[in-house]
């Protein structure tokens, strides 16, 4: 199982999302998983040396890979249970190879105008992808929302808009919590830090939701 954890946007959360599903799966579920990073600034790379440095922590693989990375991926997904794709807008060649074959597309996105305006460009490549790899589920994921309740209707906009394209949107977001960078420093996961916390109830309930939606057979009827 392919998850692209990708967009346009910096600092939306792809890095932090894809790091606390890889640790979802590989410690509560048991799963083999690799990390592949398309990142040149190596965030997710340097999150994993840091995080194999400690021994109580569930050691995961991590490559980094670069511009056209489709077969190379294709070979890789064959001997993992997850293999997990960080990849920002800096190489759009990578994002577009990993759209072309991945499980799920995840875009995190903030709720916030500079971040919602990247989802016009995002769906165009989304549906060009999407005609050499059928089966993409594709969903976007609002991330560091603000907690406070009369910003909660920024959090429903933002999920119009995107909603509005025609993709889906995940019903799970993530609250601006300090805990996520906190865990990160460490080589850590908030699924580690606070396994009771809420930031780590949001992270369970995305994996949760994402591994509950349906194959997309959509395709077969056309
Ligand atoms: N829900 C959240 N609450 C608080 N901080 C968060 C949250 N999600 C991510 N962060 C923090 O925001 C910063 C940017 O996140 P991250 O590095 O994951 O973004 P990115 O999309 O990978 O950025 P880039 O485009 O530079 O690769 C990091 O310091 C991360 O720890
Ligand atoms: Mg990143």
């Amino acid at each position: 199982m392919m998850i692209l954890v990708g967009g346009e946007k910096g600092g939306s959360g792809k890095s932090c999302l894809a790091q606390n599903l890889a640790v979802y799966f590989a410690r509560d579920k048991n799963a083999i998983v690799l990390m592949v990073d398309c990142d040149p600034q190596r965030t997710t790379s340097d999150w994993i040396q840091t995080r194999n440095t400690d021994p109580s922590l569930t050691s995961i693989n991590c490559i980094q890979l670069y511009g056209k990375i489709r077969n190379d991926l294709l070979s890789l997904n064959q001997h993992y249970d997850y293999v997990i794709v960080d990849c920002g807008g800096q190489d759009n060649l990578a994002l577009r190879a990993a759209m072309s074959v991945a499980d799920h597309v995840i875009i995190p996105l903030r709720p916030k105008r500079r971040d919602l305006k990247t989802v016009p460009h995002m769906e165009d490549m989304l549906t060009t992808c999407k005609m050499v790899n059928p089966k993409m589920l594709a969903s976007f994921v609002i991330t560091q929302c603000p907690s406070l309740p009369n910003q909660a209707k920024r959090i429903w906009e933002a999920k119009e808009v995107c909603s509005s394209f025609g993709i889906n949107v995940l019903k799970g977001v993530t609250y601006n919590r300090n805990v996520y960078d906190d865990s990160e420093e460490q080589g850590s996961s908030v699924l580690e830090i606070d396994p009771q916390g809420k930031a780590a109830v949001e992270m369970i309930a995305i994996a949760e939701e994402l591994m509950e939606m349906k194959p997309d057979n959509s395709h077969e009827f056309n």
